[in-house]
């Protein structure tokens, strides 16, 4: 039996292209190998968002680029989003790469594999079919991700996703409860909806298949089984009062909303084409603390884009303390190319104010995450246990609905939704006991 390596990088759309790698491979007959260095096939999937990634991708390379001289016959295959970005390119520049493919065209890996592997593998299209179609293999047996679209319309002018990934399409509404009802039946409890702009779902359907964000979020709720529903990533400008109210009115529905902001500058949003301000991102906030009073934010913040003052990165600093998040993940700045303000603004905020900042924007969202994730010490959460915690073997890990992990002292196995008492918090995570009480599911 050949045998695959595969490695991931970037973002969960990424991550769950890999599962379906993977179930493409094993369907193929391939078995799954532990080192890279004992693999027929070493597939990447690659992330290319900030210059990080790709010198990341570009370490791993040069170890494909290694055991390539040592064993000719091992076949290199590079996927995702990089491989999309240097598709004139990448078999000049690495001529011992096989098989490059882009996000867009998972489902023709087998094809590639099959056609004579010496020769280069052009056909770059961004018309496959959904991944999440194809046979996958899941990391988690209660948990799984869906695809429900694919590409991003936005035009964010930092950001290479839109290049890489190609326009908005979204999946028949039937398609993806197919899915999850098939993944219920195969003992999945929690399902993550998956896309670069989740909330702008349905806009491309048309006739029969018309359907909205909120419809979709009912519907998927609905499937028996099924007993958390949550998604990644929405955009602030797509929150509308449906989905709010599905947030309230939907037990299934988890009180959590990522919600990137990326700055607490006007001026700068702007600049980005976030094409919300700071006062209408804060009237959202509103919005859905209203609908929904204790629901769990979480953001995405940029430090360093072009032209930052220190006034104006004061402002994201602001912002995450008059929001309260109760977690952000925070990027310096990277310029792309082809993006409008990799092409159009001078990256002018010198790396060292890039570190300070990012440094500061840290402390700030740890001390803001630490203080608010405080307000459940003293209450009962429900955990799905995923097994025992990393650190502590002796004890067991699990999410809240509001996507926290908790670390807690008590019996169980994976799968089960179990009440915990939360007895403490840090800025990424609480700790509690088993409450007494039998497991209340839902109400
Ligand atoms: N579609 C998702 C994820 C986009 S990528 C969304 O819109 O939320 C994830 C995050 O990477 C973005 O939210 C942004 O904060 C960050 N990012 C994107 N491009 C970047 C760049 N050029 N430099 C630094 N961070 C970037
Ligand atoms: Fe990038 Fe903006 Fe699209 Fe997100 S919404 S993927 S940040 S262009
Ligand atoms: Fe990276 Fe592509 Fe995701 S660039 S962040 S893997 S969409």
């Amino acid at each position: 039996m050949p045998r695959y390596h595969l490695t991931t990088f970037g973002c969960q759309m990424n991550a769950h292209d890999s599962e379906r790698m993977r179930g493409l491979l094993e369907s193929l007959g391939y078995a799954p190998s532990d080192e890279r260095d004992d693999a027929d096939l070493i597939v990447f999937n690659t992330c290319t968002i900030r210059g990080s990634a790709d010198e990341r991708f570009m370490g791993n390379l040069g170890e494909a680029r290694r055991i390539k001289r040592e064993r000719p016959d091992a076949v290199v295959a590079v996927g995702g989003c990089w491989a999309q970005s240097q598709k004139d390119t990448v078999f000049t520049d690495f001529p011992f790469v096989d098989i490059a493919f882009g996000p867009g065209e998972v489902n023709r890996l087998g094809e590639f594999l099959a056609r004579e592997r010496l020769a280069p593998v052009g056909g770059f299209t961004l018309d496959g079919r959904f991944s999440g179609e194809l046979p996958s293999r899941r990391e988690r047996p209660h948990q799984a991700w869906v695809q429900i679209s694919v590409g991003c319309n936005s035009v964010c002018s930092y950001c290479i996703v839109p290049a890489v990934r190609g326009r908005e399409r979204s999946r028949a509404l039937a398609d993806v409860v197919a899915e999850v009802t098939a993944q219920a039946a195969d003992g999945v409890m929690e399902v993550t909806l998956l896309g670069q702009n989740v909330n702008s779902y349905g806009r491309d359907l048309t006739g029969e298949d018309r359907a909205s964000f909120a419809e979709l979020l009912a519907a998927v709720s609905g499937v028996e089984g099924i007993e958390r529903v949550r998604y990644m990533s929405p955009h602030p400008k797509d929150i509308r009062a449906d989905v709010i109210e599905a947030h309230r009115d939907i037990a299934e529905v988890c009180e959590h909303i990522h919600l990137p902001a990326q700055s607490g500058s006007s001026r700068v949003l702007k600049a980005m084409r976030r094409t919300y301000d700071r006062d209408r991102y804060l009237a959202l906030v509103e919005r859905i603390r209203e609908g929904v009073p204790g629901i769990a934010l979480t953001t995405d913040i940029i430090v360093g884009f072009p032209g930052e003052t220190d006034a104006e990165f004061e402002e994201s600093l602001s912002l995450v303390t008059e929001v309260g998040y109760d977690g952000a993940y925070t990027f310096v700045y990277s310029q792309r190319p082809g993006t409008e303000a990799g092409e159009q603004m001078a990256d002018d905020v010198p790396p060292e104010m890039k570190s300070e900042r990012i440094q500061r924007l840290i402390e700030t969202v740890q001390a803001t995450a630490r203080q608010h994730l405080s307000r459940h010490v003293g209450t009962v959460a429900q955990v799905l246990v995923e097994g025992p915690s990393r650190s502590d073997p002796a004890r067991l890990a699990g999410r809240t609905r509001h996507n926290t992990m908790v670390t807690f002292a008590g019996t169980g196995c994976a799968g089960q939704l179990v009440p915990v008492l939360i007895d403490g918090a840090t800025s990424t995570t609480l700790s509690g006991r088993m409450a007494d009480v039998a497991t209340p599911v839902r109400a």
